[in-house]
């Protein structure tokens, strides 16, 4: 339960509150929240093994929508378990792996860029790593289903999990820290894969620039593929990944 100890714990709780009641009430609009929802749904919905991997943590916003849409497609499939459909051990085995939620973040900020936009400049974006660790306890997330590695990710990749990625979420804004976040998670990234750019479009969309550049130049030097599944928020572009076995 919260204690209403200050004014920034209320805020936290009516947030939370309201992203209950998003969910609860499907009430998904085509923003951030919406597309995590959507591509929990997709996890569930082909019962896809993996962990959730989010580049670019901050206060936590989006990991916590993350928990709370996996944990209302879980129960839903938890919930029909006795339908009478032909079971062949898939949602079997797909509920005996809980997925670990793994964060890397700097919280001290956005890293040294050459961007040149007033809203990325290094610092911005300074998080208190506590205040996420008890946002994320109050939706039921800790240790070690959670795993929050601070510092750059260049430093922390070592911290990337033995399972594959089911979604990978890249908000993180800059190339050369979206070019890090993806050579982190290459080994990860499977058939089926999600991988949500939550500013795939900034720099009004120039492809030298950003989460595009980066994508464009991984993909020159992988042998995955990726398909455009849906674009939202106002610079967003979720893909499925397609694993080329060579
Ligand atoms: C836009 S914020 C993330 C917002 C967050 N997903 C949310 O839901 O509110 C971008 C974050 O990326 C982090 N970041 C950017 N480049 C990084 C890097 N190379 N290593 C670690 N963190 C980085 C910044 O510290 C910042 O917190």
């Amino acid at each position: 339960m919260y204690r209403l100890f200050s004014m920034g714990h209320f805020l936290d709780f009516l947030k939370l509150q309201y992203r209950r009641l998003r969910i609860g009430a499907s009430m998904h609009r085509n923003d951030a929240l919406g597309a995590l929802h959507r591509a929990w749904g997709y996890v569930h919905a082909t019962q896809m093994v993996g962990d959730y991997y989010e580049f670019g943590v901050y206060r936590g916003a989006s990991l916590i929508n993350s928990r709370l849409s996996q944990q209302h497609f879980r129960r839903h499939l938890e919930r029909s378990r006795d339908l009478p459909f032909l079971r062949q051990g898939t949602v079997t085995l797909f509920l005996e792996h809980s997925p670990t939620f793994y964060g890397f973040d700097t919280f001290a900020g956005m890293p040294d860029n050459a961007e040149g936009e007033d809203s990325l400049a290094p610092g911005s974006f300074k998080a208190d790593f506590d205040a996420v660790l008890r946002r994320c306890r109050h939706v039921g997330l800790g240790p070690p289903a959670l795993q929050l590695f601070p510092g750059l990710f260049s430093q922390t990749s070592h911290n990337i999990g033995p399972h594959p990625a089911a979604i990978v979420h890249v908000d993180c804004d800059l190339f050369a820290s979206a070019a890090d976040a993806l050579s982190a998670i290459a080994p990860r990234l499977t058939q089926g894969t999600i991988l949500l750019f939550d500013d795939y479009n900034l720099f009004r969309a120039d492809n030298c620039q950003g989460e595009r550049r980066a994508l464009a130049e991984f993909l020159r030097t992988h042998d995955i593929t990726v398909e455009p599944w849906f674009a939202y928020g106002p610079a967003s572009q979720a893909f499925i990944c397609h694993h080329v076995v060579s």
